[in-house]
């Protein structure tokens, strides 16, 4: 049977970074994002006896990296259906795939419920956020929605994702994303987690990684946006430094995503409220709300170095759909 999923990436508050188990992706700490309608991946999954081996194309590529990382996952899927079937799985993303905009966690969380789907597994949220995490450690947190917290567990059974606050409990959040750069990325998420203790500033951040979680979620229960954009544009500052300090150091960063934290910075000394965060990537989000969504994207789309915006709301958790891709 053919199943189509379709799922949403997400833009972590607070950043994952750094595994206390690499095999289950454990991470070193919790972790608070919104889920981004807008930034989809669309995953088709079929298996059969006709098939003489696993068969996957993503955005059109047959020999992508990602590859081998889906066949490992069908692998764990298709242990828990006691199957051996293989699969044919075709994945399509509405943004640009490994530029920072964690398209693998929309990824994972796609195939994960066209693949459990397909082989008839009926998995409750939390078995396939468990299920999802070890496929990419985003997924873990976009198998939820709204926004999401990924709880801080020590072992494979505790380490899921929870809706902390409904999709609609405030729409008027937006992030306005800049497209610096389509490029992929050189260093990926995942070889940079090995890294991330051996910068000294790594322990000081696990000393307050609880109290900014608890901050967080705190502005947002508040909706206060400003407490909660100073806590965002904070930690992704913070969380860059673990990368500059790390042995090799990690410079995500391109030209274009300075200039676009500079003009972050000065929308804010115009009256305009706009916070930025950034993953592993150069491509940046901007949160704002409703209010100053057009300011902020005529700013940006200003830019020399900006290529594209694009525009994303808080969103729901991973759906079935009916358009096979093929
Ligand atoms: C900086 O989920 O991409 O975006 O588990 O190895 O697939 P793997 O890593 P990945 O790491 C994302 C790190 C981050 C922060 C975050 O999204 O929380």
């Amino acid at each position: 049977m053919k199943i189509t999923a379709q799922a949403s990436s997400d833009v972590a508050l607070i950043k994952y970074w750094g595994k206390k188990d690499e095999v289950l992706r454990l991470p070193e700490n919790g972790s608070i994002s919104l889920i981004l309608d807008g930034l989809n991946t669309i995953t088709t999954v079929e298996f059969s006896p006709e098939y003489k081996k696993d068969e996957v194309m993503i955005q059109g590529e047959v020999e992508d990296g990602e590859v081998g990382r889906v066949q490992k996952h069908l692998d764990r899927i298709r242990a828990l259906a006691h199957t051996n079937q293989f699969a044919k799985v075709v994945s399509q993303n509405t943004f640009p795939k490994g530029t920072g905009l964690s398209s693998s966690g929309s990824g994972f969380a796609a195939l994960t419920l066209a693949a459990t789907s397909a082989l008839n597994l009926s998995l409750n949220e939390k078995e396939l956020s468990i299920l999802a995490r070890q496929g990419s450690g985003t997924a873990c947190r976009c198998m939820c929605g709204g926004v999401v917290e990924w709880l801080n567990g020590d072992t494979s059974d505790s380490s899921y994702s929870v809706t902390r606050f409904s999709a609609e409990y405030w729409q008027d959040i937006v992030d306005v994303i800049a497209v610096v750069s389509t490029d992929k990325k050189i260093v990926s998420s995942t070889e940079g987690h090995t890294t991330a203790k051996t910068s000294s500033f790594f322990e000081v951040r696990q000393q307050h990684i609880e109290e900014k979680l608890e901050e967080v979620k705190r502005a947002i229960q508040n909706k206060n946006f400003r407490t909660l954009g100073e806590l965002v544009e904070a930690e992704a500052l913070e969380f860059h430094s673990i990368l500059f300090t790390s042995k090799p150091a990690l410079i995500a960063w391109h030209p274009g995503t300075i200039e676009v934290m500079l003009a972050v910075q000065q929308l804010r000394r115009e009256g305009v409220e706009a916070y930025f965060t950034i993953n592993t990537g150069f491509n940046v989000h901007v949160l704002t709300l409703e209010k100053w969504r057009d300011q902020v994207k005529q700013k940006l789309d200003s830019l020399a170095l900006v290529q594209s915006t694009l525009i994303a709301k808080i969103g729901d958790k991973p759906s079935l759909i009916d358009n096979h891709l093929f």
